[in-house]
């Protein structure tokens, strides 16, 4: 199987960008450990970030043909970005939301997920080790 790992805006600046929210851990770090997990179930993976909603959108679109599953952290698009609801919604591929952050434990705008109704699952919270857990959940659900 193939897997897509998305990740939409500001993410690039992980490491630095409010560390006591988001953690120390880079987006590059999380490829490499990512890459390393994926690649011991036997996936392949694609890891992907854009801060612009129409490259997200397009990179839903390409999906269709190309992976089996998607791990989308829309960023702060969650929220806001129907369009982003609507490109999942359009496609047959399964996506697992993701997010670093508890984001019902924070500001109530981000109580909400235009994601969450046309996604498998949510997973937010447990930091950069959300990305594996998120890994683990895609093994099983294609498992099935
Ligand atoms: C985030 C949570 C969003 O509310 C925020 O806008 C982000 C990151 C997370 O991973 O915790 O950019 O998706």
């Amino acid at each position: 199987a193939s897997l897509l790992i998305l990740n939409g805006p500001n993410l690039n600046l992980l490491g630095t960008r409010q560390p006591e929210v988001y953690g120390a851990t880079t987006l590059k770090d999380i490829e490499a450990k990512c890459l390393t997990l994926a690649h011991s179930f036997g996936f392949e993976l694609s890891f992907q970030q854009s801060n612009h909603e129409g490259v997200l959108i397009d990179a839903i679109h390409a999906a269709k043909s190309t992976h089996d599953l998607i791990i989308l952290n829309a960023g702060a698009y969650t929220h806001t970005s129907i369009a982003l609801r609507d490109a999942i919604a359009s496609v047959e591929v399964p996506v697992i939301e993701l997010h670093l952050s508890n984001i019902h434990a924070r500001e109530d705008f981000r109580h909400t997920s235009h994601i969450a109704p046309v996604a498998v699952g949510q997973i937010c919270g447990f930091g950069a080790y959300g990305y594996e857990l998120a890994l683990h959940a895609a093994a099983d659900y294609l498992r099935k």
